[in-house]
């Protein structure tokens, strides 16, 4: 699935709490992808990074049983409070990707994680709302963690939908889904123009040669790995 045009954007607005992530392009991309994968009532579903609960929601929408974690007190509060004014029960909890979750298995994990390259900067610049993009210097500090971790987390047959952007490196992640057992492909592609952050960032992301001199897009994908 490659998008092109504009992403459908069927979650609705989100409420959030100030410096939490508010559903943007990626995160509709990756609820396409949950679509198409289909979702049921026998399902357990975790959302790693939860934000606005947005995914979360969704899959709970869909009859599944949810859960959902995020590393920021604001974000928890949120995706409670947005799970509750419409009368969904979701499991969320904070902590570090997958650890509130541990010894707990799952049919769908979705996670749409920060993965923006960020040059180094000074430690209280990297707290608050940037903690949903900031990524360390490749893009891969979340990533990397999710893509060997995720199997512990899914069941035989689970299935792991994460999305990024093409800047942190779609092979790196397909590799590294592969090192740990997973089976992987690209499921969906959108080109999107650069948001705000990207284009404060983008005479340091020339630098470093992620983007080209005439790029003024960047290709977010989605990818599915399954645990056989
Ligand atoms: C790009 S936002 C995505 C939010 C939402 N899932 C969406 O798609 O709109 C990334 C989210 O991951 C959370 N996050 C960042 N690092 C995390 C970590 N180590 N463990 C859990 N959540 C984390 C951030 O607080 C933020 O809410």
């Amino acid at each position: 699935m490659t998008i092109t045009a504009a992403l459908p954007q069927k979650l609705g607005r989100m409420w959030t709490l100030p410096g939490v992530y508010a559903p943007q392009a990626d995160t509709h991309l990756l609820a396409q992808a949950l679509r198409d994968e289909g979702v049921t009532a026998d399902m357990d579903v975790l959302d790693i990074g939860t934000g606005s609960g947005a995914l979360a929601l969704l899959a709970a929408r869909m009859g599944a049983r949810v859960s959902a974690t995020d590393i920021s007190w604001r974000a928890v509060a949120t995706a409670r409070i947005n799970a509750a004014r419409d009368r969904q029960r979701i499991r969320v909890r904070r902590g570090d990707l997958t650890a509130p979750m541990a010894g707990r298995t799952f049919d769908l994990v979705v996670s749409n994680p920060p993965y923006v390259p960020t040059p180094l900067m000074p430690r209280a610049a990297t707290r608050g709302a940037s903690v949903a993009w900031n990524a360390g210097h490749a893009g891969r500090q979340a990533v990397d963690r999710i893509c060997a971790h995720s199997h512990q987390v899914l069941k035989a047959h689970g299935v792991l939908l994460m999305v990024h952007s093409g800047l942190c490196g779609v092979e790196a992640s397909l590799g590294r889904l592969r090192d740990a057992g997973l089976q992987c492909s690209v499921t969906g592609r959108a080109r999107v123009p650069f948001g705000p952050v990207l284009t404060e960032r983008l005479p340091w992301l020339r630098a470093q040669g992620l983007v080209g001199p005439d790029e003024e897009e960047e290709e977010l994908v989605v990818i599915r790995a399954e645990r056989s």
